[in-house]
């Protein structure tokens, strides 16, 4: 079955036809990044308004690089949440009127849950169950994949996501938003041990991070020389941060592992971009004797085709919605 899919959760407005869960026909993106850049982050109300100019388009688009025409389309998906509630409206209502007109299911999808899908667009021999890492400019979670649609969270962020970590450390370094890859660039070749920076212990559940107190004390750092008018060791410093991070999360992923029982940890998100974090995972899963997915960088970040792989299971276990849906900033997954 082809469904269309849509996402418009933060600022990505983004549709993409996928063919049973697996095969991409298409995938039309449209980042509003540049349009954020100036103000350092994503404004909510220009999100918005930039996925109402585009969405038409990019399903046309979509339609056209599948080489379908309205008739071949199966399914109408959409993310109805988590993210921004007025940007993820424009692709919810969108959705549902194509699903009205075109007379076919309208599945709604869980962004996080679409996040995780990418890795079954990339590695067609990935099936549940196996944990997932989560992490993204809004999220940061292990997650036991027991099921297509049967997710549970091992552990999650009490704060800040990884990426928002990141991005804001990156803006007071003056590097360009969205600023996780100028980050990763700026630290190849700089020293991860030269600043120390907090590893977060966390009372409760071990398996939760906490990524404010190693934003906050970077960005101090970064103030104190500016004050001081010390020079900084910007490659180092980025270095520090991405080791701090990752320390963060692979350690509790591979704990995951080992309480679970699970061997296949699949990562997900923007950050799973990251050169660090990825080499990490790497020789962390080889030493545990776990198998590693790692999604191409192009599945990383949000787009409409990972939607329309999740959708489709989502679809087999009949979780279809209607001309009520509504869009959700928080959601379960
Ligand atoms: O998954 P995504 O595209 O959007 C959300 O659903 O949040 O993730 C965006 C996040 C941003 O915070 C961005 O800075 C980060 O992913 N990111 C990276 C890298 N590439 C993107 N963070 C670290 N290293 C990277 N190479």
């Amino acid at each position: 079955m082809n469904i269309l899919a849509f996402e418009s959760s933060c600022d990505e407005t983004a549709a993409a036809v996928v063919q049973d869960g697996r095969r991409v026909l298409s995938d039309a993106i449209l980042s509003q990044a540049d349009m954020h850049a100036v103000y350092g982050g994503v404004v909510p109300e220009i999100a918005s308004r930039k996925h109402v100019e585009a969405i038409a388009a990019l399903a046309d688009k979509a339609l056209a690089d599948a080489g379908l025409t309205r008739s071949g389309i199966g399914a109408v998906a959409v993310t109805y949440g988590p993210g921004l509630i007025g940007a993820l409206l424009v692709a919810v209502n969108f959705a549902k009127s194509a699903a009205y007109a075109l007379g076919k299911p309208l599945i709604p999808v869980h962004h996080l849950r679409g996040h995780i899908a990418a890795n079954y667009l990339a590695f067609p021999e990935l099936e549940p169950p196996f944990l997932a890492l989560c992490i993204s400019g809004g999220n940061s979670m292990i997650v036991d994949v027991a099921g297509y649609t049967d997710m549970t969270i091992l552990g999650a962020t009490r704060d800040d996501a990884a990426g928002e970590c990141f991005d804001k450390i990156a803006r007071v370094l003056g590097l360009p938003y969205p600023g996780g890859k100028p980050m990763d660039d700026l630290a190849q070749g700089g020293d991860p041990a030269k600043y120390p920076l907090p590893r977060a212990k966390v009372a409760g559940n071990d398996l939760d991070m906490s990524f404010s107190g190693l934003k906050t004390a970077a960005v101090n750092l970064v103030h104190n020389a500016s004050q001081k008018g010390e020079a900084l060791d910007r490659s180092s410093l980025a270095a520090s941060v991405a080791a701090a991070i990752s320390d963060e999360l692979v350690p509790r992923a591979m704990e995951a592992a080992r309480r679970t029982g699970r061997n296949i940890l699949a990562a997900a998100g923007g950050v799973a971009a990251n050169s660090v974090i990825r080499a990490d995972l790497e020789r962390a899963c080889r030493e545990n004797g776990l198998t590693l997915y790692l999604p191409p960088l192009s599945l990383c970040g949000d787009n409409g085709a990972m939607i329309g792989s999740q959708a489709y299971y989502e679809y087999l276990a009949g979780n279809l919605g209607d001309a009520a849906l509504n869009a959700y900033a928080n959601l379960e997954i």
